[in-house]
């Protein structure tokens, strides 16, 4: 047995003023899931994350609402950890950037980086809003493009013409905020010195090696830093001036830490609260130099592509400088995109966790959706709607829970609920292939993780079809068969829940009560339950999505349209709902080859058709794919006589979610050709073409 390791694992530290979504939350469970599978192996891992609490935007935002910075916080932090609670996300510690613990660490880095002579203040010209007395980030000034006189355009760029300039450039400038005019003012900023040889010489050697596992990340970082002697990163501007929602900067009263100078410092804050309530967790060995070099501690940031930048260069070069340990490495994932589009508040695909859960909808089936589409990329994740509803009905419906749903009644009714004693070559393969599992949760490649689980289920129920229980069950003289084969089966139920409970620790929990065993850990796919070891009744695990639950979430997101989100002047969500339909139009005409290629095409030959009682335009089909059957009431009875069809080829959409209609269980559909009259007309192949052939 290696020795176990001692891992620090972070997620972003979700901002304090908005809702948790969607999106943020394929980060939160790509870590999940991660840390639940470095546990399950054994490790002492730790997860800690934060809510980010400081900056302009809560500031304005408290002040919108007539509360205190602190009373929002604490609101939206009782949010934050109940929608992450909901999605089964388990942090070992969830705190506040607003903390001791984080104001401790923030200054410390400071006072040392400025000991090293890396600190410098320079007084800079900025906007300022003489009506609010503050000075105006960037996004709350508006005004004329400079180059293209186009009116209402932001303090960095143009929208219209795509220039870019300092707020200072705008013509007839508007302050956001309050509607005045701006006006130019001076103040000392301070500055960290990343223009320092020291800090280039750093980060070029460093960010290699902390983005080692993802090349596009290093290529991203290369560009950021330029050629050697190019000096293309400048010195980093982390103070604001009062008012300001932060941690004054010690010896420079109404002077604050910018937000993101304090953000990843808040991993340490929340560190070191955990600590204070485990004193097993030896803080000093997770984060400082030599201390952690000594005992060899890792520590991960799982963040979005987005923010790389501040992850993978600022955090790193701030450590270094200070003498902290700096990331073992950062893992950057993209973003989350629903139906192929960016999340959108019209379509209502701007989904937020509250509403998910709300609607009644299970957490474990994004979960599991997620871990499929998952890779170590920073490529972008399509929720595709449709795929999500087959993909989890077809899965840990139709494979997963199958194995234990056909077999565990017998167990239960003929054999007192006792398991034979089993082995053979399948078990023994289903255990071996848990170390290419494990490799694929390690390496960050959970869809590879699935669909191997998967694999495996598809033989575990091709052994329960060829060994057919429900027939054993009616035969005399068969009972030992049937005790074995439902036995076997449940053993091989039991080691497929090891290899997915870090995507599906809820259903995990049920299974072990189920079948009455420990807590699974991953060395548990070691051993097999023995013979006579008993489990409990078998009662449904999971349930089927249905697409009118998913309708009814996209309703419920687009009823919360109205209030734009107080985060961002009012102009600034125009800005973003208008781009969203600048891309929506863009979007429609065309979709891409993968888009297509989702879609399962097959050559079906019609084994059966048949008319429904009581329908008035299906018939009943019953279509040969060559390695499987599948039912399908087609809306076809105007235009055929069922006996006309039996034995033809057509072409069916196989991957096509089943669905539950009033005469039963229709697993796809066929494809035919309509227009304005009538007449409906059936595709069929070329001669030649076989059952089970794709088409593409
Ligand atoms: N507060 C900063 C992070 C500070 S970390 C020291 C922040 N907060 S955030 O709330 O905007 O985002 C939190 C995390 O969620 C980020 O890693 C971000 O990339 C991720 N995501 C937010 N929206 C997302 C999608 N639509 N898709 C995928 N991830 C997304 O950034
Ligand atoms: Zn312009």
């Amino acid at each position: 047995m290696p020795q176990p390791r001692q891992i620090l694992v972070t997620s972003a530290l979700p901002y304090a003023n908005g809702a948790i979504h969607l999106g943020h939350l394929v980060e939160y469970i790509q870590t999940d899931i991660w840390v639940r599978f470095q546990k399950m192996r054994g490790h002492a891992c730790w997860y800690v994350c934060a809510d980010d609490t400081h900056g302009t935007p809560i500031m304005l935002r408290a002040d919108k609402e007539g509360i205190t910075p602190e009373t929002l916080i604490s609101r939206v932090y009782q949010e934050h950890t109940r929608d992450f609670a909901g999605f089964h996300v388990a942090f070992d510690n969830y705190h506040s950037t607003h903390s001791e613990e984080t104001r401790f660490f923030a200054s410390d880095i400071y006072g040392k980086l400025k000991a090293a002579g890396l600190i410098e203040v320079r007084a800079i010209e900025q906007f300022y809003d003489p009506v609010k007395g503050m000075f105006l980030p960037d996004r709350y000034i508006q005004g004329e493009c400079p180059k293209c006189g186009t009116p209402d355009q932001y303090g960095d760029s143009c929208e219209s013409c795509g220039a870019a300039y300092a707020p200072t450039d705008l013509k007839n400038p508007v302050s956001a905020v309050s509607g005045a005019v701006p006006i130019r003012k001076s103040s000392d900023h301070f500055f960290f010195k990343l223009s320092d040889p020291r800090c280039q010489e750093f980060l070029r050697r460093a960010t290699r090696e902390v983005c080692k596992t993802q090349p596009e990340a290093v290529n991203k970082l290369q560009e950021w830093l330029g050629e050697p002697g190019e000096n293309k990163l400048t010195d980093w501007d982390i103070s604001r001036d009062a008012p300001y929602f932060g941690f004054e900067i010690p010896g420079a009263p109404g002077k604050y830490f910018y937000v993101w100078l304090d953000a990843p410092i808040g991993y340490f804050g929340s560190l070191k609260n955990l600590a204070a309530r485990r004193p097993e967790v030896d803080v000093a060995a997770f984060i400082e130099r030599d201390a952690a070099a000594r005992a060899g501690t890792e520590m991960y940031h799982f963040v979005g592509k987005d923010i790389l930048y501040f992850h993978a260069l600022f955090w790193p070069a701030e450590l270094e400088h200070s003498g902290y340990r700096i990331p073992t490495a950062v893992f950057a994932h993209g973003f989350l995109t629903v139906d192929g589009q960016k999340m959108s508040k019209s379509r209502g695909t701007f989904i937020t966790a509250e509403s998910y859960l709300k609607q009644g909808l299970n957490p474990e089936w994004l979960r599991y959706y997620y871990a499929a589409k998952l890779n170590a990329s920073m490529e972008d994740i399509d929720l595709n709607l449709d795929d999500f509803i087959a993909r989890v009905n077809s899965d840990l419906v139709g494979k997963y829970v199958n194995i234990a749903s056909r077999c565990a009644g017998f167990i239960h009714r003929r054999f007192d609920g006792a398991l034979a004693a089993v082995s053979g070559t399948l078990l023994e393969d289903v255990r071996a292939a848990g170390e290419t599992v494990a490799a694929h949760y390690q390496a960050r490649e959970y869809g590879k993780a699935v669909r191997e689980v998967m694999a495996l289920a598809d033989r575990a129920n091709q052994f329960v079809n060829d060994h057919a229980p429900w027939e054993l069950a009616k035969k005399e003289g068969a009972d030992a068969e049937l005790h074995r084969v439902c036995s076997e089966a449940l053993n091989l139920f039991r080691l497929l829940t090891i290899y997915l409970k870090p995507v599906l620790p809820k259903l995990a929990a049920d299974v072990e009560a189920f079948l009455k065993v420990a807590p699974l850990a991953w060395s548990d796919a070691a051993t097999l339950m023995p013979g006579g070891h008993l489990i409990g009744e078998y009662k449904h695990l999971t349930t089927r999505v249905e697409r009118k639950q998913i309708d009814a979430l996209l309703e419920a997101n687009k009823a919360s349209l109205a209030p734009a989100p107080m985060s961002q002047p009012h102009s600034q969500q125009r800005h973003a709902e208008h781009q969203q339909h600048a891309e929506e139009k863009a979007a429609v005409s065309h979709i891409s080859i993968d888009d297509f290629s989702k879609v399962d095409l097959r050559i079906a030959r019609i084994a059966n058709a048949e008319h429904v009682e009581g329908a008035e335009k299906l018939i009943k089909l019953t279509l040969d794919l060559g390695t499987e059957t599948r039912t399908v009431f087609a809306g076809i009875k105007s235009a055929y006589d069922p006996a006309a069809l039996t034995g033809r080829l057509t072409v069916m959409v196989a991957n096509l979610a089943p669905r539950k209609m009033k005469f039963g269980l229709s697993e796809g559909m066929v494809l035919a050709a309509s227009g304005e009259g009538p007449g409906i007309f059936l595709l069929s192949p070329d001669s030649g073409a076989q059952p089970g052939m794709k088409v593409k």
